[in-house]
């Protein structure tokens, strides 16, 4: 039996003292949990908690297992929104399937989970959207997916948006760049499964009436495509126009949440021929702005929404004391004043609903409300106290493990 992990492999201490020469399902562990409406999977899948981590263990052909762990590492290192892989053990006792170990990903849902809880109204359009995203920048990157299904995303809450990440690379192939029949093959791929995983939740009740498996399903090509073409179109236009042809562009692209790497601009006789090089990584630029200010952690969407509750903070801040406030004095001030102040009236029984920057993004939300209620601002102390009190305990568990039954497989 042989462990191949990624640093740091500090974190892997605790897990080399599981069972590992018996078969994963017939483990029994009080580190194991259950996770609530995972995704469909034809792999013996459980979950284990050690040392404060949660990981997803996942029991496959030693091939496809050291493939799936290459792939996986290699998007983690270009910044791809997948699940984070820890390493596989393989030449177990008796020949057995290699395990496939990967981290948890915190506070995100299967779609089977969110359909389940219904506590958006159309989740359906929000996941397909998420989903073109991921898939778009996949391709950008050079990942034919070959799997791409409801079963195989992860889908995790964004500040009012829904982040939706790849987690399983089995089929997956890494090529410098991809063909359009590649892409196309992929994206009709997806609409397939997506539709008989919208089929299947129908059957079992949990669709919304108006929601039709074939519709969705025919969107999904439809918008992927019309993402594609605004990533990756070359325009042409007049010399006149160039500057803020190219601005509008840029600005465009930033506000769908890409990056542009390179520009291009070629002359030719018809006019000035624009080509963009767009990032396939996430863009940083306010997430990397919001830890370096306040040491925060989040989502680029929660940051750009946590930095414009800075940017109002500073300005009530140089209103009140009747001076400038720098802007990092401002950070500091925000983070232990506000952001800090209201998630510490959050009892600890409803942390682990959602991570804290989506929290402090659903307090601003409500507090919005409440104020257009009130017909004046009512504050984020008293905006987190009705929160606490009346949204936050309604909400569904998102993070989803629950304790196991001792010596139940899943
Ligand atoms: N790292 C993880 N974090 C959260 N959930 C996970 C993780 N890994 C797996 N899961 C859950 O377990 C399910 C099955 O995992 P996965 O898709 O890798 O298994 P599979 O057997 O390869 O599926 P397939 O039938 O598509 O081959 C996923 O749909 C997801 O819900
Ligand atoms: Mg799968």
């Amino acid at each position: 039996m042989r462990f191949i992990f990624r640093p740091p492999a500090s974190h892997a201490a605790g897990l080399l003292t599981l069972p590992w020469e018996q078969p994963l399902e017939e483990w029994v562990d009080d580190r194991l949990l259950e996770v609530a409406h995972r995704g469909i999977s034809r792999h013996v899948v459980r979950f284990v908690e050690t040392d404060g981590l949660v990981y997803a263990l996942k029991e496959i052909d030693e091939r496809l297992a050291r493939r799936e762990y290459r792939l996986l590492g290699e998007l983690e290192t270009m910044g791809m929104p997948a699940v984070s892989v820890l390493g596989v053990c393989v030449e177990r006792a008796n020949g057995q399937d290699a395990v496939l170990v990967t981290r948890f990903l915190d506070y995100s849902m299967s779609y089977r989970y969110v359909f389940s809880q219904r506590h958006r109204e159309h989740p359906t359009d929000q996941l397909i959207d998420a989903m073109v995203e991921l898939i778009a920048r996949l391709h950008l990157a050079g990942l034919y997916w070959g799997d791409c299904s409801l079963s195989n995303t992860l889908f995790r809450p964004d500040a009012g948006r829904i982040g939706a990440y790849l987690v399983d690379a089995e089929t997956a192939e890494m090529h410098v760049a991809l063909s359009p029949g590649q892409r196309v093959s992929d994206i009709e791929y997806a609409a397939e499964r997506v539709g008989g995983e919208l089929f299947d939740l129908q059957a079992g009740g949990l669709l919304p009436d108006d929601v039709d498996p074939i519709e969705v399903a025919a969107q999904l090509p439809r918008r992927y495509a019309a993402l594609w073409d605004e990533l990756t179109r070359e325009e042409v236009f007049r010399p006149d126009e160039q500057r803020y042809r190219v601005a509008e562009r840029i600005d465009r692209l930033n506000e769908l949440g890409f990056d542009v790497d390179e520009i291009e601009l070629i002359t030719t006789e018809e006019g000035t021929r624009l080509r963009v090089h767009t990032q396939v990584a996430q863009t940083g630029r306010h997430r990397n702005q919001l830890f370096a200010l306040t040491g925060l952690q989040t989502t680029e969407n929660q940051a750009r929404r946590l930095l414009n509750d800075v940017r109002s903070y500073r300005g009530h801040l140089e209103q009140k004391e009747g001076r400038a406030v720098p802007e990092i004095v401002a950070a500091h001030r925000w983070r232990s004043e506000v952001y800090d102040r209201a998630l510490a009236r959050v009892p600890e029984s409803l942390t682990d609903r959602l991570a804290p920057a989506e929290m402090f993004h659903e307090i601003l939300e409500h507090r919005w409300f409440l104020s257009e209620l009130a017909g004046k601002d009512v504050g984020t102390t008293a905006a987190t106290k009705s929160y606490v009190d009346k949204i936050l305990p309604a909400a569904p568990k998102t993070l989803t493990v629950l304790p196991e039954a001792p010596g139940v497989p899943s």
